[in-house]
């Protein structure tokens, strides 16, 4: 298996490639690799030629530097997981000059309101960073195809408005949100959770399981009572923000129409640990 540090090294082997007329795959990532990741790396494995991973804490993406600073590093562990499934994936994982040289800031975008719903109001600048590390990645790699995770249903749709908007050559692939056994979605976060916390957070799927059930019957508010009610009954859960909104627009939406494609959100704390989570509707 290969491991690039150098964008010099990665353009040489991408340029052979393309040369050779092989279709390249490319997964982006932060490492801390679990199966949610694993996955994807999977699927592009099943339609691509060839497969870059990226492994990148990407600075410009954090609007609190602690988070930035304890964001956890494994470089040998995540490889490894790698190679348990393929010793054919190219890893790209760059220190941070390499990438923003001396000039560690983001490039501002619209992505049309995209960016001002849900993780937007609680996460100030972070969708300037990721738009600003995906396009120098998608330079770097040349992709034909690039895979993302529905885990993060608004970065997804954000990463195809930027395709869409700088006419980037790249066809994006949304994949599904990989469980645990209790439905709780998979992140790197869940390994700071305790025994007793990492159970009580798969009510957070259930809940969005009764919501895709009741919504059409029940309106958006009177559903996000019922959740607010569910959560202030979970005592080691405290509810950030729960959502209907269309999928494509993510604006929220009160009743169901004919037609249209809604998903519902959630983002919550247990203890100071982040979670985030989402369904489709219908
Ligand atoms: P990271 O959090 O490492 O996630 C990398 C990819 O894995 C994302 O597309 C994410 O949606 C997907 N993923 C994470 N957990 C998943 C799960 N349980 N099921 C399916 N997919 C899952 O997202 C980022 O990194 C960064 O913002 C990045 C795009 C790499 C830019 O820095």
């Amino acid at each position: 298996m290969q491991i690039l540090k150098e964008k010099q090294s990665l353009k040489e082997q991408i340029q052979a490639y393309k040369n050779d007329g092989l279709s390249i795959g490319f997964v982006p990532t932060m490492g801390a690799l679990h199966q949610g990741h694993i996955s994807l790396i999977q699927k592009a494995l099943s339609l691509c030629d060839k497969v870059v991973v990226s492994i990148f804490v990407n600075p410009t993406q954090f609007d609190n530097p602690e988070d930035l600073e304890k964001y956890p590093r494994d470089l040998e562990k995540d490889v490894d997981r790698i190679k348990e499934i393929s010793d054919q994936v190219i890893v790209f994982s760059p220190a941070a000059n390499e990438i923003y040289g001396s000039n560690v800031t983001s490039e501002e975008f619209s992505f049309d309101g995209l960016e001002h719903q849900m993780e937007g109001k609680f996460r100030k600048g972070h969708f300037n960073g990721v738009g600003t590390i995906v396009k120098k990645l998608f330079e770097m790699v040349q992709p034909d195809k690039a895979f993302f995770g529905e885990k993060d249903y608004q970065q997804l749709q954000i990463i195809k408005k930027l395709v869409e908007k700088q006419h980037l050559p790249v066809e994006v692939i949304g994949c599904p949100i990989d469980r645990e056994i209790s439905g709780l979605a998979r992140s790197s976060r869940n390994e700071r959770l305790t025994t007793e916390q990492r159970q009580n957070a798969a009510a957070i799927y259930k809940v969005l399981q009764q919501v895709k059930e009741d919504f059409g019957t029940k309106s958006a508010s009177e559903l996000t009572d019922w959740v607010r009610d569910r959560f202030r009954s979970e005592s080691s859960l405290e509810l950030e923000y729960f959502e209907i909104a269309n999928a494509d627009t993510l604006r929220p939406v009160e009743e169901k129409k004919e037609g249209e494609k809604y998903r519902a959100f959630i983002a919550a704390y247990s203890g100071d640990i982040r979670l985030i989570d989402n369904i489709a509707l219908n």
